[in-house]
């Protein structure tokens, strides 16, 4: 199960381990690691890209000086071509900025298995559920659709496949009665908001293992 995965090195207070933090929309998840991050920790963040040029989070990486970068699709590009090719731009600036993790926080694309190959074991998701349940871009709606009473979220390293890497830590969120998917949302980042910080100081600390 954990075949190819290469842990990144263990960093400290005065040689951090760099991280690049993706993202799609509000960026949240950023902004709380950003504020973890005003102490000094075993990891920094050096650089922020987002798939959308005007995507919300990158304005939470400029307020804190870190390189907050735009990288749209080539929409110039067949789209048989157009994935794998804005994944090599990606890729490019993840080099050009020396990052050693990439953190995928509300990042909503599939990764092709050239990226994933490239980084497995220094690429962290999170996902708003309790991974293997309700994977996808639905999360929330499907767990209230189950009739789940638990659900929570889940931190886990990417692999070739959709939401399934090895999992590093879960968090479990009761769903009340009356939530709809912006309530348990927004309970669920909470929480989100405090574990991945956490799990990050433990990636990044030599202290997992798989
Ligand atoms: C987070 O809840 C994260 O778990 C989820 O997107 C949200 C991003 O919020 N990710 C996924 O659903 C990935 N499949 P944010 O932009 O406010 O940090």
């Amino acid at each position: 199960m954990s075949e190819g995965f290469v842990l990144p090195r263990s960093g400290s207070e005065a040689n951090p381990v760099r991280l690049a933090v993706l993202v799609s929309g509000g960026g949240s998840g950023l902004a709380a690691l950003l504020r973890y991050q005003r102490a000094q920790r075993c990891h920094r963040t050096v650089l922020v890209l987002a798939d959308k040029v005007d995507a919300g989070g990158l304005q939470h990486g400029r307020d804190a000086g870190v390189r907050s970068i735009g990288v749209p699709l080539p929409m110039n590009l067949d789209k048989s071509e157009r994935r794998e090719a804005h994944e090599r731009l990606v890729n490019a600036e993840l080099e050009a900025a020396e990052v050693e993790l990439v953190v995928l926080s509300g990042y909503m694309r599939i990764l092709t298995p050239w990226f994933v190959r490239r980084w497995k074991g220094r690429l962290v998701n999170i996902h708003p559920s309790l991974l293997p349940n309700f994977p996808g871009a639905h999360a929330h709606r499907d767990a209230l659709a189950a009739g789940a009473s638990v659900t929570g979220c889940t931190v886990h390293l990417v692999d070739e496949g959709v939401d399934s890497g090895p999992i590093l830590a879960q968090r479990e969120i009761e769903v009340l009665p009356g939530d709809d998917e912006e309530a348990l949302q927004e309970r669920i980042k909470l929480e989100e908001h405090v574990l991945y910080p956490e799990v990050l100081d433990r990636l990044c600390s030599g202290r997992i293992s798989l």
